[in-house]
């Protein structure tokens, strides 16, 4: 499969980290040291930090996206936010399925599904996020448990849509923990998860798709992550709350 025919996206995930003050001037420090980026450059800010960021990455190559969409479009869902709210400030992105959200939330599979259908249908690109615990791993269960995350996430998710999906193998061993994997374990799994797209949309959209790699990926190992032939950028988090380490990984993604 040609690398050459994606586009590799770099993301930051801020988690719950930064007021809409920080985060104006982290956005400030970061814009002049990416400008010149070969990638997709995004933040995926926290909701309060949504408005403040779009208006400083406008007329910028940055993007801006939430955390978590809503799957229902309106009503009693406290706390909860819709996709077409995000839409309407200028967000163009969002994230799905993030461990976090799985393990502290009671996201499930389904609602994943869910969130994903949503963010596509009010036209946001989503990614996806799958992976499996340090258990799953030493079980040998790692291929056919992110292949399911991966089908599951996907459901009634059309061939044209799949432009708007990227997937993020983000192993949940090595998020935060400064654990990384090795770029082959990277690789074998970004690989499985392209495969699971072919079986799904064909060979054509699976060529197509950014697949990548989330989990302490940093300014030092992010060179040799990003050059395997299947880890199409990455969802940074720790990292990306430092402006010039994100800058260093979004470099590594445009060589
Ligand atoms: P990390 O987080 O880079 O801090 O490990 C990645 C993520 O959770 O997306």
């Amino acid at each position: 499969m040609n690398k050459a025919t994606r586009k590799a996206v770099i993301a930051g995930n801020w988690k719950m980290n930064k007021t809409p003050a920080q985060a104006a001037a982290l956005i400030d420090e970061m814009l002049p040291l990416v400008k010149d980026a070969d990638c997709e450059v995004v933040i995926c800010v926290p909701y309060v930090d949504l408005c403040v960021a779009v208006e400083k990455c406008k007329g910028s190559n940055v993007k801006v996206g939430a955390q978590n969409v809503h799957f229902k479009a309106s009503g009693a869902y406290t706390a909860e936010i819709s996709a077409e709210m995000l839409k309407e400030v200028g967000c163009e992105y969002v994230i799905t399925g993030h461990s976090e959200r799985r393990q502290y939330f009671g996201e499930t599979d389904e609602t994943v599904n869910l969130r994903t259908l949503a963010g596509l249908n009010a036209g946001l690109k989503v990614i996806v996020c799958v992976g499996e615990t340090l258990t799953q791993r030493e079980q040998g269960i790692t291929a056919e448990l992110v292949a399911l995350q991966t089908k599951i996430a996907l459901k009634d998710v059309t061939a044209e849509q799949m432009a708007n999906v990227i997937i993020a193998y983000e192993p949940v061993w090595a998020i935060g923990t400064g654990k990384t994997a090795t770029a082959e374990q990277a690789q074998e799994v970004c690989a499985i998860v392209r495969d699971v797209v072919c079986e799904l949309y064909g060979k054509e959209v699976a060529e197509a798709t950014t697949v990548q790699y989330g989990g302490s990926m940093n300014a030092g190992n992010a060179d040799e992550l990003l050059g395997k032939p299947d880890v199409d950028g990455g969802l940074i988090g720790g990292a990306s709350l430092k402006a010039p380490d994100f800058a260093t990984i979004v470099a590594a993604a445009s060589k």
